[in-house]
């Protein structure tokens, strides 16, 4: 008798194939099945091997590099045939075809072509910096913004932090039909009927290499909306099936967006994959979908005694300028001093045998507290004063205390004390902090795109329509609080950075629980499809500075973190408003970030050591991005810079000199050794087993070759 027969193709053949009486053929026929089925796609099936290029302003040339005009709104297509100096011989060549040997030569300048970068290809990028905000301690490891082709950047990054990633947060383009993102240079069209299968093969490529940056407890998030929610759902599980996959509903705009016959759109969806043993989202006592009245919207917050922003100096406000004494040892805040009604302080003199801490701003002037000496000792004796870090910057201590909001809701009931610690502090938790888990339904008000995204976007730049959807700086907040509650060194990454929304709210959460995460961006510099057509209408292309000033880099994304680190905004101006904790834009944060473009180099110059330069900010980031960095002399046989945490071995002879510096510097984490051979660099490595020991330039040249598509 037949068995019951399971439907489903291949369970339908394997069935068939176990009632086979003779067993050598059942066997056989199940072994060849069982080969195919591991061979076979299920679920998304998609156009994966469409090419994919971009095109480079600067990038190096050899004969045989395709490039396109530059300065022109139809850009013919040309091989390089010659190189003379700054000019290149070229012949036109449509793609898929081989121009003739004797085809028409013409010639034209280096900088009036882009070069095409085919993505299958190996490339060499490195960092070159294009200045920095510094208004952290100068020991505070720094964000870094990368301008650039993010699949090129992952590539570079690879060689800097592999595997090192605690979140990686991507807001990719939705692919509405809006021409809203470019594939092999150009918008692409609402009626290219490859248009979902080139958006699949896009990010695919893009998820791929972007894993291999996560820890292997790391977690990623997608956002993605109507267009592509079930596509990017499906890739997501055939790309990483040993992950957690997850998906919320976020409403973004609760008025709705009205969709012709169908419904009024109020939401967004986030995927949220956890690898390994990620840790399940905390809460912090807001579930995000409880109704929002029940939830007080204050978290549990410490405040910074010196008051920040431009309008934070001494003059005028005689009653602030006062010290505070600690006891360093136990790290207590003992009390208040005199106020110092005029004059220079003297900065290391003790007050009654305690050290004394005055409200110094970051440039050595003279700035004053939030509130005067007799509140503030009325809130020590309460326990509402505790002693913060050490400011570099300000060469003081930073002092925190509970402000006058958040003792309200103490006094209301909706944050309790929970303890004291052994100086008397206060320990706080809100009310309904129970283990709340978050929900997959997020309904908070101030997750709109509207008022939290846009509208705040253009207070920081002082005008409006700089970039479109930018998300709400407290939706990407949110989310990085819930995945980072308990590690506040969490490195985050978001390569389809946009206006930096997630460097904003990272430094925001970096703000209100003292923590120092630190995140790197990659963005482009597009120039928005109907403002490109504009400027080249006008003459103006691609790398030229009128055009370049439009693009998402320049005009959003560098301008709004500048703003948002110094609370000055590109006119000059004090960014005007509030967080909705009560923080004034105006105060900034007491970060650093350094911008930096991607640039490509030849690998033969990278291999004979000619490149040191352009490689350098790659290993300062990879020992963490720890203070400015400082010039090296490669012809050095080794360099140790001062402040920080990284050594480089260029020559063999150089390892007793480093090892004897090595001996002062138990802060060095990492060593970069120049050596030619494997041989050599293991015996110049095993003397050194206390840092990590990286090989130069091999380990880069290796992850460049191995990390195309
Ligand atoms: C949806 S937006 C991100 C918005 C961002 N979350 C915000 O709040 O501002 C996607 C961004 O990715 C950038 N982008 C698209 N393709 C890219 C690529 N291949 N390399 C680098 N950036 C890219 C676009 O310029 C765009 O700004």
């Amino acid at each position: 008798m037949l068995a019951p027969i399971v439907k489903g193709p291949m369970a339908l053949i394997e069935t068939l194939i176990s009632q086979i009486p003779d067993p050598a053929l059942r066997e056989a026929l199940a072994r060849e099945v069982g080969d195919l089925k591991k061979r076979l796609n299920w679920g998304l099936v998609f156009e994966r091997h469409l090419p994919e290029s971009t095109r480079l302003l600067s990038a190096p040339i050899k004969v045989g590099t395709v490039v396109w005009e530059r300065r022109s709104a139809k850009p013919r297509r040309f091989r390089v045939r010659a190189i003379e100096g700054t000019t290149l011989a070229v012949t036109p060549e449509a793609r898929g075809e081989i121009a003739a040997a004797d085809a028409l030569t013409i010639r034209i300048g280096r900088s009036d072509v882009l070069i095409e970068e085919d993505l299958a290809l190996p490339v060499f990028p490195t960092l070159t910096s294009l200045g920095a905000v510094r208004n952290g301690p100068p020991g505070r490891a720094s964000h870094a913004v990368v301008c650039g082709e993010n699949y090129h950047a992952i590539e570079a990054l690879l060689a800097a932090c592999e595997e090192q990633v605690d979140v990686l947060y991507l807001d990719p383009p939705y692919n509405t039909g809006d021409r809203d993102w470019a594939y092999n240079n150009d918008y692409v069209d609402p009626n290219d009927q490859w248009r979902p299968s080139k958006w699949l093969a896009f990010m695919e490529r893009r998820l791929r290499l972007g894993r291999r940056l996560l820890k292997p407890d790391g977690v990623m998030v997608v956002t993605i909306d109507e267009h592509e929610v079930h596509h990017l759902g499906m890739l997501l599980e055939q790309m990483f099936p040993e992950a957690r996959l997850q998906m919320a509903s976020i409403v973004i705009n609760s008025t709705g967006q009205n969709r012709v016959g169908g419904l009024a759109r109020v939401d967004e969806q986030a995927f949220f994959c956890f690898f390994g043993n990620a840790p399940a989202p905390v809460g912090n006592g807001d579930d995000l979908l409880s109704p929002e009245s029940k939830v007080a919207d204050q978290v549990v917050r410490w405040e910074r005694l010196i008051r920040g922003g431009p309008s934070s100096g001494r003059t005028g406000h005689p009653g602030t300028f006062y010290p505070v004494l600690i006891d360093e040892a136990s790290r207590r805040v003992v009390g208040v001093g005199d106020l110092l009604l005029e004059g220079d302080p003297d900065l290391t003199a003790k007050i009654d045998g305690w050290t004394a801490a005055w409200p110094m701003r970051g440039d050595g002037s003279h700035g004053r507290w939030r509130i005067g000496p007799t509140k503030l000792k009325g809130l020590i004796e309460r326990g509402y004063v505790r002693l913060g870090s050490f400011d570099r910057t300000r060469n003081t201590w930073t002092i925190m205390y509970i402000a006058d909001s958040t003792a309200s809701l103490i006094e209301k009931g909706a944050i309790r004390v929970v303890g004291r610690d052994g100086n008397d502090v206060v320990q706080l938790e809100r009310a309904d902090d129970k283990p709340s888990s978050v929900k997959t339904i997020w309904n908070r008000s101030r997750h709109a795109a509207g008022v939290y995204g846009s509208a705040l976007l253009a207070d920081f730049l002082g005008e409006r329509n700089q970039f479109s959807f930018p998300k709400s700086l407290y939706a990407v907040r949110d989310t990085l609080e819930i995945l980072t509650h308990d590690k506040p060194n969490a490195l985050v990454l978001d390569f389809f950075a946009g206006s930096g929304t997630t460097l904003h709210a990272t430094m925001l959460l970096n703000a209100e629980d003292d923590g120092s995460r630190r995140c790197v961006l990659v963005t482009n510099n597009e120039v928005k499809d109907a403002i490109s057509k504009h400027l080249v209408a006008e003459g103006y292309f691609r790398g030229d500075p009128e055009f370049e000033a439009a693009g998402v880099f320049e005009a959003a994304c560098r301008p709004r973190v500048t703003a948002a680190v110094t609370g000055i905004r590109p006119d000059g101006q004090p960014v005007a408003g509030t967080y909705l904790d009560g923080r004034e834009y105006s105060e900034g944060f007491p970060e650093n970030v350094e911008f930096f473009r991607l640039d490509y180099q030849d690998p033969a110059a990278i291999e004979f050591g000619m490149r040191f330069a352009e490689f350098h900010p790659l290993l300062w980031l990879m020992a963490g991005g720890f203070g400015e960095r400082e010039a090296i002399d490669p012809r050095a046989s080794y360099a140790l810079p001062a402040g920080s945490p990284y050594g480089v071995l260029f020559e063999p002879g150089g390892m007793p000199g480093l090892l004897a510096a090595l001996a002062h510097r138990s802060d060095v984490t990492h060593v970069f050794v120049v050596a030619d051979s494997e041989s050599s660099f293991a015996d110049l490595a095993s003397a050194l087993p206390q840092v990590r020991v990286v090989h130069l330039y091999r380990a880069y040249l290796e992850t460049m070759r191995g990390a195309v598509s």
